[in-house]
């Protein structure tokens, strides 16, 4: 079913997508269970222990898991039927919004688990808002069927009211809790019975002719018959029926109801995404709109993890592809830097392990190593001058300045701290008077996080130490009024790793001031990586 026609076989079935939750409603068991049915893992459980012998590397990692939240993203590739799954994940806690943010420009699609008894909860509603920036498409799983519940229709009237999405089930589960025998496909008209005693196992699934079909009471005692026959009269009647294009632009999402941990409804969702898509989208670039169907290799990383081993210093860009077959050895236009790149060990995420790629199509994810030259928003190309835009830099909310314990050690920490930013972790910013760094994060969090890592991984103790900035801007504008807005307020005035002047205070009404007395510089609370 493509609405692309024109695109490469290899890229049509091409599937990237991300999953959205909030914490505990089952993305791991999801993702654990997608990795099974994609013959990626032998077992269930691998994922999380695996990630766990990957965590205990470091005692930064050790802190993400004592906090039970996830900093660090990856992505994972597997085949299911026809399709490959390219599965980008997000990392977990609200503080970190902009990296989930950039992490949702890398893929087409993303899969919205909620608890069943939990129904939308906060960083559903946040993640989901994120979503909508860039009208995604979403299918929704309802998870843990299996336990008691809340009552369907409520579930439903609720994505619909506080996410503002029609929302269309694909599947109507029968009975609930301890009583949950599986769901009827509504999509496809199939009775799909989950099998309690092997957890790994795909549920029985029997083809029917509608809901008067007699195999129906073969399977289902009468009372929960009834209620089924009923419920679903009442839902088509009551709630809109699939419409894959509104879908497709982020206005209908499909629910099916299952139980990750019980593999049910796994792989129902698995063939929705499969099926209804969507295939590998455009990109936009300053200079024009880049097609999944170009010949041509381009693509743009959306993240960098450095010190992915500390012993290498090595950093791993992850790059989306968004057009064209790439093979190994590749050399490409790394655009910010106008120089060409041989790319001659990118690594593909197959399962959660690294592994050579040695070929690659538009819509799948890549980790190039580099020492540093690779950041995010840049593009690579073959050659063609591309600006990628939509990767927005946003300005912290919280400013602290950082010093290390030993002065000595004041060279190197501005070598650590150039990295983080590159990487995305923080903003930096060098004020034009005085020495010293100021330190800029969405979440609090973040600066355990940085303090961690900067000891960690360079050896360097630091203290973070209230700063007497609170809010940043980048001073956006040419020429004459942007050079007298910097030399008339130095006192406000730093650079950001790129070199970039930002103007830090403490109060709006400064903010106010310089936007009345230079009406030709704009102060943003964005920038674009580019
Ligand atoms: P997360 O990544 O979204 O945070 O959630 P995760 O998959 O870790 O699942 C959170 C808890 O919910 C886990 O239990 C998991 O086993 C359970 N769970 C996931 N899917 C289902 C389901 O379909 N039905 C039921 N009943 N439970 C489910 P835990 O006790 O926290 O961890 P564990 O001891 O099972 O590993």
């Amino acid at each position: 079913m493509s609405n692309r026609p024109e695109l490469p076989p290899e890229i049509a079935r091409r599937r990237t997508f991300a999953i959205i939750s909030h914490p505990d409603a089952g993305k791991t068991t999801l993702t654990e269970k997608f990795l099974l049915f994609g013959g990626a893992i032998q077992m269930a459980g691998q994922v999380r222990a695996k990630g766990e012998a990957r965590r205990t590397r470091s005692d930064f990692m050790q802190m993400e898991k004592d906090r039970g939240i996830s900093v660090s993203a990856s992505a994972m590739s597997f085949d299911y039927k026809t399709f490959r799954y390219n599965l980008v994940d997000t990392p977990g806690h609200s503080d970190f919004s902009e990296d989930t943010y950039r992490t949702l420009t890398a893929v087409d699609a993303a899969i919205m688990v909620i608890d069943g008894a939990k129904g939308v909860e906060s960083q559903t509603q946040k993640l989901f808002e994120v979503c909508r920036l860039r009208d995604l498409p979403i299918l929704t799983f309802c998870n843990k069927m299996d336990r008691e519940s809340r009552d369907v229709f409520e579930i439903i009237d609720e994505i619909q009211e506080n996410l503002a999405i029609d929302v269309s089930p694909a599947s109507w589960p029968i009975g609930i809790g301890r009583d949950f025998l599986g769901a009827y496909d509504m999509l496809n008209d199939r009775l799909e019975l989950m099998d309690r005693a092997d957890r790994n196992k795909v549920a029985e699934s029997i083809k029917l002719e509608g809901l008067d079909d007699p195999k129906l009471e073969e399977h289902i005692p009468e009372d929960l018959l009834a209620k089924l026959r009923e419920e679903v009269e009442m839902a088509r009647e009551l709630l809109p029926a699939f419409d894959r294009q509104s879908f497709l632009e982020g206005h209908m999402t499909p629910i099916w109801f299952g139980s990750a941990i019980n593999s049910f409804g796994v792989k129902e969702l698995m063939d929705g995404i499969g099926n209804y898509g969507p295939e590998p989208q455009p990109a936009n670039a300053a200079e024009r709109q880049i097609a999944p169907d170009e010949k041509k290799v381009q693509g743009f990383v959306f993240k960098v993890q450095a010190n992915m081993d500390p012993k290498h210093r090595d950093r791993v860009a992850f790059v989306r592809l968004i057009s064209g077959h790439f093979e190994r050895g590749m050399k490409l236009m790394h655009v910010r830097s106008k120089k060409p790149m041989a790319i001659s060990s990118p690594v593909l995420f197959l399962a959660a392990d690294r592994e050579l790629a040695d070929e690659a199509w538009g819509g799948d994810i890549i980790g190039i190593p580099n020492h540093g030259q690779l950041r995010i928003g840049d593009a690579l190309t073959e050659g063609e001058m591309l600006h990628i835009t939509g990767i927005p830099s946003f300005a912290p909310e919280l400013l602290q300045a950082v010093r290390a314990t030993d002065p000595m050690k004041g060279k190197h920490l501005e070598k650590a701290l150039m990295q983080f930013a590159e990487e995305g972790a923080a903003k930096v910013f060098k004020p034009m008077i005085g020495s010293g760094f100021i330190v800029g994060v969405v979440g609090a969090l973040q600066f355990e996080v940085l303090a961690s890592r900067i000891e960690l991984e360079y050896g360097i103790p630091v203290r973070f130490e209230p700063s007497q900035f609170t809010s940043a801007r980048w001073v956006l504008g040419n020429g004459d009024a942007k050079e007298k807005l910097i030399n008339a307020n130095k006192q406000h005035m730093a650079t950001d790793n790129d070199g970039d002047p930002v103007f830090l205070t403490r109060l709006q009404w400064d903010i106010d001031r310089v936007v009345r007395d230079y009406p030709e510089v704009t102060l943003s609370a964005t920038k674009e990586l580019m």
